[in-house]
C-alpha cells in the first residue's frame, strides 16, 4: 500500500474539495436575485438576497447563513425544520447533493437536494422564479426511507436571512367588519410572530402578508421593501428573529402550533410555497409585482373581466321568497348589472335556514320560500338579462339540520366536552373522503341541475376551536395541516370538473383571502363592513397585495351618511357590485347608477388589468388618491375620496405616476351625479405626463364635506 504523508494527505484533500467546489446557485428575476453557495462542510447557505448584482460580484460572495437551517445541531435559533429520528435523535443535518434549473415558458425553477450523511433523509429546495413580474417562492419537499414515521415538530417552507442596519416590519391585522389595519413597526432583538390559529377562516385577526423594509421605513416609491406571504389556506406562521448581532432570519411556513407531523416512510412532505417580492423603489413597486404576478398566474380568470353583480344579502338577508327574488331581478336589470348573486337563506326544509340558527348542511331549496326550485330563478334572471348566481357554506353545519342528526361523526368535535359554537355552526370533518365527497356532490349537484348557474360565492363563517376529528383518531396532530389538504382537494375536484365558473372566496367578510386559494376563485369578499369610508381603508389594505379584480367591492346602504356616487366611487376602485335595495332610489340614482355601471364597464380593464399607484395614503392624509395606468400608458383612471375633511387640511397638488411624460394627456372627471357639473379646477384641461408627474394636479376641490372624484386622464 502506497502510503502518503499527512501533509501530501491534507493538500490532496483540499484539492479535491476545490475541484468539488459548486458554483453560486442562482435565483433571478429581473431585478432581483438571490446567491446560494455551497459551503466547505458542504451546507447550502444563503449568501445574498437584493437588488440584481454583475457576474463578477456574484462570483466573489461566499459565507452566508444556511438556507433551510435545521435543528438540534450547532444551530441555536429558530430552524426551518425540525425532526425526530426513529430512534429519538432530534437532529437533522442537511448536506448538498445537486441542483438542477428548468425553464418552463416564463417560469423558471430550480431544485436543491440535500441528504442527511447519516439518516435516509432528504429535502428538495423547490425555487420558483417568475422574472418579469420580479416574484419569487420557495418550498420545501421533505422525504424519508427510516423504518417508521418521523416526527416533524417544524417544516417551514423557506427562509430569508438579512443583514441591515434596521428592520421595519408591515403588517396588516383586524377583525370581523373592521380588516386589514396597517401598522409599521421597527423589529427589535428577539421574535416577531405573525401567525394564525384559527384552522378556518385563518385571516380573520391576521391577514396573510407582510412587508419587511430594510434600514429605515420604505414608503410608497422608495426604500429597499420585501413583500411576503404563504400560499396557504389554513394556519400560517411568520417569524422574524433578530439575533445578537443584528442580523435576521425570516421564516415563512404552516403554523407548527399542536401540528407534530409523523411522515411516513416513502410519504412526501410538500410544504406550500412562501412567495416574496423584492423591490428597490417601495411598496407601490413591490404591490405592483404581485398583482402583475396574480393576474398572469395566481388568480383564477386573472386576466379576464368580472362580472358586476347584484347580492341580496344586506338587502334581504334570509327574508325573502320566490316573488322577492324576482322583483330584485327587475331592480338588476333596471340598474343595469351583469348578474343576480342569490346570498343566504334559500335552503333546508325541516330546518328551514330563516336565520343563522338552522339549516346548513341541507342544500335542498327551501319549498315554502322557493316552491318552484333553483331552475325557476335561473329562467327568471336570464329573462330579464342576467346571469343567476348562488351562495353556499359547504364547509359547516348547523345542529338543526338534518345533516348533523344524519351525520353526527362527520364532524369537528371533542368527545367528552359541551360543543362549542360560532355563528351556531360546527365545521365539518373535511379530512373525511366521505365527507370531502359530500362537499364536492353540494356543488356538483347544484351545477349539474342548474348547468346554467354562472356563480358561486363561497363562504366560510366560523374558526375552529375545541376541534377533534373523528376520522384522523390518534392522528389529531395532523388535523389542521389535513383540512387543509382536503380542502384543495375538493376544489381541484371542483375546478377539473368547472374549471372556469367564477367563485368568490367568502369567510363572514375578509377571513380568507390567500393565494393558496386564489387559484381555485376569482374574486374574494374583502369585509362585511361595506360603509363607503370604512372600505376606503379596508379595500385600501387589500391592495397592498392583491390586484383590483380579485377585490369584491359593492355599494350598499351602509354610510347612510355619504352620498351614493361616493359609495360608488369608492366600490369602483375594485371590482364593482351592488348589495342595496333600490325602492327608495329616486330617478336620478337609477340614472347615476344606470351610468355609473356603462362608465365601469368601460373603464374596468384600467382598473383591473392595470398597474396601481397608491398617491395619498388615508393613512397619512385626510384623503386617499390612487389611480390605475394601463400597460400602453395612454389611459388611466385616477380616485379621489376625502375621508374627514376639516377646515385645518391644506391640499396640496397630487403628483401622478406611470404616465408617459411625452404624451400630452387630458383630465376630465367622470362619474358625475345626474344634473351636476365637474367645478374641479382640473377637469378639462391638458398637461404632459411630465408636468402631471413632476408638478401635479391641484385636485382638492372647494368645501368640506366627505366627497370623491373620478377623473379619467387619457392621451390625446
Ligand atoms: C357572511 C358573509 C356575508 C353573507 C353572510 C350570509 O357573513 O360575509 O356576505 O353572505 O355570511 O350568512
Amino acid at each position: 500500500m502506497i502510503r502518503f504523508p499527512a501533509l501530501a494527505l491534507a493538500v490532496l484533500t483540499c484539492i479535491q474539495l476545490q475541484a468539488q467546489r459548486i458554483a453560486p446557485i442562482l435565483i433571478e428575476t429581473k431585478n432581483a436575485c438571490m446567491v446560494l453557495t455551497v459551503s466547505g462542510n458542504q451546507r447550502v447557505l444563503q449568501s445574498y438576497f437584493g437588488k440584481k448584482i454583475d457576474r463578477p460580484s456574484i462570483e466573489k460572495i461566499s459565507g452566508g447563513r444556511e438556507a433551510y437551517l435545521t435543528a438540534g445541531m450547532e444551530n441555536q435559533f429558530e430552524p426551518a425544520i425540525r425532526m425526530v429520528h426513529n430512534d429519538g435523535n432530534p437532529s437533522l443535518d442537511l448536506r448538498y447533493v445537486s441542483h438542477n434549473t428548468r425553464q418552463d415558458g416564463k417560469v423558471i425553477t430550480t431544485d436543491i437536494l440535500m441528504k442527511d450523511p447519516v439518516y435516509p433523509v432528504e429535502v428538495t429546495l423547490h425555487y420558483t422564479t417568475w422574472p418579469e413580474e420580479d416574484v419569487f417562492s420557495c418550498q420545501a419537499i421533505i422525504r424519508h426511507q427510516e423504518k417508521k414515521p418521523v416526527m416533524l415538530t417544524q417544516y417551514a417552507s423557506g427562509m430569508l436571512h438579512f443583514n441591515a442596519d434596521q428592520y421595519w416590519l408591515t403588517q396588516f391585522h383586524g377583525d370581523w367588519a373592521r380588516e386589514v389595519n396597517m401598522v409599521e413597526e421597527p423589529l427589535t432583538h428577539g421574535i416577531k410572530s405573525l401567525e394564525s390559529k384559527l384552522g378556518t377562516r385563518t385571516n380573520f385577526y391576521q391577514t396573510q402578508f407582510y412587508f419587511l423594509s430594510l434600514n429605515r421605513p420604505s414608503d410608497e416609491n422608495t426604500g429597499e421593501t420585501i413583500a411576503g406571504t404563504l400560499n396557504w389556506t389554513g394556519n400560517f406562521q411568520f417569524t422574524f428573529e433578530v439575533d445578537q448581532r443584528n442580523a435576521l432570519r425570516v421564516r415563512s411556513g404552516i403554523n407548527p402550533y399542536a401540528s407534530e407531523y409523523y411522515l411516513a416512510p416513502n410519504e412526501t412532505f410538500t410544504t406550500p410555497e412562501m412567495v416574496f417580492t423584492w423591490s428597490g423603489q417601495g411598496k407601490g413597486q413591490a404591490s405592483r409585482n404581485l398583482h402583475r404576478w396574480a393576474r398572469n398566474y395566481a388568480v383564477l380568470n386573472g386576466k379576464e373581466d368580472r362580472m358586476v353583480l347584484l347580492n341580496n344579502w344586506e338587502a334581504t338577508y334570509t327574508k325573502f321568497d320566490e316573488n322577492r327574488l324576482v322583483e330584485l331581478f327587475d331592480e338588476g336589470k333596471k340598474l343595469g348589472v351583469d348578474l343576480f348573486l342569490l346570498d343566504d337563506g334559500w335552503f333546508g326544509n325541516n330546518h328551514p335556514r330563516n336565520d343563522d340558527k338552522t339549516g346548513l348542511g341541507d342544500w335542498e331549496p327551501n319549498k315554502t320560500k322557493l316552491p318552484h326550485g333553483i331552475g325557476y330563478l335561473v329562467e327568471e334572471s336570464e329573462k330579464r338579462g342576467l346571469h343567476f348566481g348562488i351562495w353556499l357554506e359547504p364547509e359547516m353545519v348547523n345542529p338543526k339540520s338534518d345533516l348533523y342528526k344524519a351525520h353526527p361523526d362527520w364532524i369537528l368535535k371533542l368527545p367528552n366536552r359541551e360543543e362549542n359554537y360560532g355563528r351556531n355552526q360546527l365545521v365539518l370533518d373535511l379530512t373525511n373522503p366521505r365527507v370531502q365527497d359530500f362537499v364536492f356532490k353540494t356543488v356538483d349537484d347544484l351545477l349539474t341541475q342548474n348547468p346554467r348557474l354562472a356563480y358561486i360565492k363561497w363562504d366560510c363563517n366560523r374558526s375552529m376551536t375545541n376541534a377533534y376529528s373523528p376520522f384522523l383518531k390518534e392522528k389529531q396532530s395532523h388535523l389542521y395541516i389535513e383540512y387543509t389538504r382536503s380542502l384543495y382537494k375538493v376544489l381541484e375536484r371542483i375546478r377539473t370538473k368547472y374549471p372556469k365558473l367564477p367563485i368568490m372566496l367568502c369567510a363572514g367578510g375578509g377571513g380568507r383571502a390567500d393565494y393558496g386559494a386564489m387559484k381555485y376563485f376569482t374574486e374574494f369578499w374583502p369585509s362585511d363592513n361595506t360603509d363607503g369610508l370604512e372600505r376606503v381603508f379596508i379595500q385600501w389594505g387589500y391592495s397592498y397585495f392583491f390586484p383590483a379584480n380579485t377585490i369584491s367591492a359593492h355599494v350598499t346602504s351602509m354610510g347612510k351618511n355619504q352620498t351614493l356616487k361616493f359609495r360608488t366611487d369608492v366600490a369602483m376602485m375594485g371590482r364593482l357590485g351592488y348589495d342595496i335595495r333600490t325602492n327608495n332610489f329616486t330617478p336620478q340614482d337609477i340614472e347615476f347608477t344606470n351610468n355609473a355601471i356603462k362608465t365601469y364597464k368601460r373603464i374596468s380593464p384600467v382598473i383591473q388589468q392595470g398597474d396601481q399607484f397608491r398617491l395619498v395614503s388615508p393613512y397619512e392624509e385626510d384623503r386617499a388618491v390612487l389611480m390605475y395606468v394601463n400597460e400602453q400608458k395612454t389611459s388611466s383612471i385616477l380616485f379621489q375620496y376625502f375621508t374627514t375633511p376639516r377646515r385645518k387640511n391644506i391640499f396640496t397638488n397630487v403628483r401622478l405616476q406611470g404616465l408617459d411624460p411625452g404624451k400630452t394627456y387630458r383630465i376630465r372627471e367622470i362619474n358625475l351625479y345626474p344634473g351636476t357639473k365637474s367645478n374641479n379646477p382640473e377637469n378639462d384641461k391638458q398637461y404632459t405626463g411630465e408636468y402631471l408627474m413632476s408638478i401635479g394636479l391641484n385636485i382638492a376641490p372647494r368645501g368640506f364635506a366627505v366627497t370623491s372624484n373620478v377623473f379619467e386622464i387619457i392621451a390625446e
